[in-house]
């Protein structure tokens, strides 16, 4: 298990790093987020869609309310928030296991909310955000494939290198 953490001191920040990680990203890919509510995981959504060059008409909102949003970027972009998502079971009629299967880039807010949903779906890469204070958040990233962890790597190289 490899695992890499930085700290963001504001929105912008978080918005920058998410944008690396979607450059960063090379193929399928999934990817799941925790944390406390507003702790950032949109934030840092909106930022990844960026960088998967989703155009920017195409604003990248919470899924709350509609469980997942799609966009179109260099990979398809699923965006999944599982906060509002009433029994695990429910994910089989949102037909979830072919999102993780399939060619596009995967998100999952909430990927906790059902315990360790990760291990049971797929092999991504963990995302933990962590509130410290009102602006700062302490980002953790977990990953134990090969393909995460190349990802990760990579993240970390060219996020180390923006200076
Ligand atoms: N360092 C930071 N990273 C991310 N969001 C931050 C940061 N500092 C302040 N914020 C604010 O916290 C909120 C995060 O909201 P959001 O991304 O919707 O959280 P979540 O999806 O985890 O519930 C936003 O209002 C954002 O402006
Ligand atoms: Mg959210």
């Amino acid at each position: 298990m490899d695992c890499w953490q930085t700290e963001t001191r504001s929105a912008e920040e978080t918005r920058a790093l998410g944008r690396y990680l979607g450059q960063a990203v090379a193929g399928a890919t999934v990817i799941f987020l925790s944390g406390d509510l507003g702790a950032g995981k949109t934030c840092l959504t909106q930022g990844l869609a960026l960088g998967l060059d989703v155009p920017e008409d195409e604003p990248v909102v919470s899924p709350s309310y509609t469980l997942m949003n799609h966009y179109h970027g260099r990979f398809e972009l699923y965006h999944f928030d599982l906060y509002r998502l009433g029994h695990p079971d429910d994910l089989i009629d949102l037909g979830f296991d072919e999102y993780l299967c399939g060619d596009g880039v995967t998100v999952v807010e909430w990927a906790d909310r059902f315990g360790q949903l990760d291990k049971a779906y797929a092999e991504g890469l963990e995302v933990e955000i962590c509130h410290r204070s009102e602006k700062s958040r302490t980002v953790v990233f977990r990953a134990e494939s090969a393909a995460a962890r190349n990802l990760l790597a990579t993240l970390a190289r060219t996020w180390k290198e923006r200076e």
